[in-house]
């Protein structure tokens, strides 16, 4: 049986997946992903209510737990094991969760983000996935092995720096962050080093780059927010001027000032 092929997987999530501990090991997958997400990239998405796809996703748990994180987005799950997408749609499926069954090679729906998640190491040639992908949404998230010491059984291809292109087509790599090695995991579950990786449109992600992006949200967001505090102060002293002018104690004041300049 061909390695990675729709037939091996069907094979796998019919015998051993979970006896092998696949289930923790997706789960801890999605923890790691979302926590090393960076704020602005979650907040986008929460605010604008992208829909997600996550292809590779398997029995489903990353889709929980992206589901937990992004609640207001439709999440779709994509698998190409028939088994695989039945049992997470019967475990984790519902009105804004939905579980497909898809191969990522030949997929033409259009999502706002594509996840990957520990999916292209499988591939001998996983750039050709990227190039393709990056043609159907607004964001690709990817998440692989990084720098693989013994290299797994079932990866065909071992990324490194080089590996992550800063333009895939009409995509920017605006995000990278090397995830460390999970310490415990059960069974064979893939425990070195991890990396985790955004493309985003060039629209976009032009104004940022890799050299600035992690202060230069941060700073905007920093003064938005004080910009918007100075206009709330603004528009409270107004009133309170305005109130004050109302007053006797202003027409008073008034009246005095007057005096004063007519009789000195
Ligand atoms: C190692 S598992 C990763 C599961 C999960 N995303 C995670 O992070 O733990 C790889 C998954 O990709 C799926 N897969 C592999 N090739 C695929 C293809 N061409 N189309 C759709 N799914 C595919 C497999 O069925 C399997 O569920």
């Amino acid at each position: 049986m061909d390695l990675n092929s729709e037939k091996y997987w069907e094979h796998r999530f019919q015998t051993d997946w979970k006896e092998k501990h696949g289930s923790e090991q997706t789960l801890m997958h999605y923890e790691a992903l979302i926590e090393n997400l960076p704020n602005y990239i979650v907040d986008l998405i929460k605010e604008n209510a992208y829909t997600i796809c996550d292809m590779g996703c398997g029995l489903g748990e990353g889709v929980n737990e992206l589901q937990k994180t992004f609640s207001t987005s439709t999440i779709f799950g994509m698998d190409f094991s028939q088994t695989a997408v039945d049992e997470a749609n019967e475990t984790y499926g519902s009105a804004n969760v939905k579980f497909i069954k898809g191969d990522l090679l030949n997929q033409d729906q259009y999502f706002d983000v594509i996840v990957l998640s520990h999916v292209l190491e499988h591939f001998k040639n996983p750039h050709e996935i990227l190039e393709s992908l990056s043609q159907y949404s607004k964001y690709l998230i990817v998440f692989v092995p990084f720098r693989e010491k013994n290299m797994h059984k079932e990866h065909e291809f071992r990324f490194v720096y080089p590996s992550f292109p800063t333009a895939i087509n009409n995509k920017h790599l605006i995000y990278f962050k090397e995830v460390a090695p999970i310490f415990f995991a059960p069974g064979d579950c893939y425990m070195q080093e991890q990396m985790l990786v955004i493309y985003a449109d060039d629209e976009l992600s032009k104004d940022y780059s890799l050299a600035n992006f992690h202060s230069y949200y941060d700073e905007k967001r920093k003064l938005d927010e004080k910009i918007k505090k100075l206009n709330r102060d603004n528009s409270k002293l107004k009133k309170e001027n305005n109130h004050f002018k109302s007053t006797k104690a202003y027409r008073f004041w008034q009246f005095y000032a007057n005096l004063k300049e007519k009789l000195f």
